[in-house]
């Protein structure tokens, strides 16, 4: 094993296209450090153990729905990497370093997996090193960028990843901290039109038609205490970012539900919607 790469991206280069950015505040929850909270991580402070408790008092849940989605993400990687052959891996969203990152799934099927991870928040670039351990036959880099500014993410990614083979463009629990003034649809139409076919999409979101009363209380509280602004959506909007892919089976269901590798990941309930589809 090595050290990859090198910390790419700085927070000049990379400002969002619209809205802010979090700052590092401890005294403010972050979606990074609430989910890792969720996840029965060590990485969040008592503002963010607040707002997560707030949600799980509101929708119990949250933690189970968390827990659900990493196991998705798991399994999306181990099939892309796997049966679909897939080695090179834009995961946008990182979060806080946990059990089964990307790389990690990714390179223990294919170890030559080139992986370029990205988030905004400093408290994930804080952790960025220890993402950074590549197989010696594969390539991590790490963009300190937006979403919402997908030119700056493909230019920096494509030192990394060659733009003219498959990727798989990983968008698992991000797209609901971009509200629809940045015109989320728009933002994934763009990455998804920087890749060739025979590239993949795997995406999760928040729903909000799956116990919709709890879900919506839950995130009117984290609205309230936390930095980021959440926006669920239901079933057709978040099936609306994969048009014109081909979406694999069993398309857009709740993550536990999507090729549960086993009767435990499949209890865990959540109140998310998660797919992988296939560029034509
Ligand atoms: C809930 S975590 C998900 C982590 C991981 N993808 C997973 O599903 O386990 C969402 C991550 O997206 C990041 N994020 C939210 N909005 C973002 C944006 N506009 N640009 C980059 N990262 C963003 C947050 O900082 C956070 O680390």
């Amino acid at each position: 094993m090595r050290e990859g790469a090198h910390l790419a991206g700085g927070s000049d280069g990379a400002r969002a296209s619209g809205g802010e950015r979090p700052a590092f505040d401890t005294k403010v929850a972050h979606q990074a450090r609430i989910y890792d909270y969720w996840l029965g991580g060590k990485d969040n402070y008592a503002a963010d153990r607040k707002a997560a408790e707030a949600a799980i008092a509101a929708y119990p849940g949250v933690a189970t729905g968390a827990r659900a989605n990493r196991q998705f993400l798991a399994r999306a990687v181990r099939h892309l990497a796997g049966e679909a052959g897939i080695q090179q891996f834009l995961d946008i969203g990182t979060g806080i370093p946990t059990a089964n990152n990307t790389h990690e799934v990714a390179q223990s099927a294919a170890p030559e997996s080139r992986v370029v991870y990205v988030d905004y928040d400093p408290i994930v670039l804080i952790h960025a090193r220890a993402l950074l351990a590549s197989h010696d036959d594969g390539h991590i880099d790490y963009l300190d960028a937006d979403l919402r500014d997908p030119e700056t993410i493909l230019g920096q990614a494509s030192r990394t990843l060659d733009f003219s083979r498959p990727v798989a463009i990983m968008l698992i629990a991000i797209l609901h901290a971009v509200g629809d003034d940045d015109d989320p649809y728009q933002i994934v139409a763009r990455l998804i039109d920087a890749v060739p076919p025979g590239s993949y999409l795997a995406l999760s979101h928040v729903a909000s038609d799956i116990d919709p009363e709890k879900i919506a209380e839950a995130t009117a509280r984290l609205n309230q205490l936390s930095h980021q602004h959440f926006t669920l959506r239901d079933h057709a909007e978040v099936t609306r970012f994969f048009t014109g892919l081909e979406l694999l089976e069993p398309g857009v269901v709740r993550v536990e539900e999507w090729r549960p590798v086993s009767e435990l990941e499949g209890r865990n309930r959540s109140a998310m919607w998660g797919a992988v589809a296939r560029k034509r």
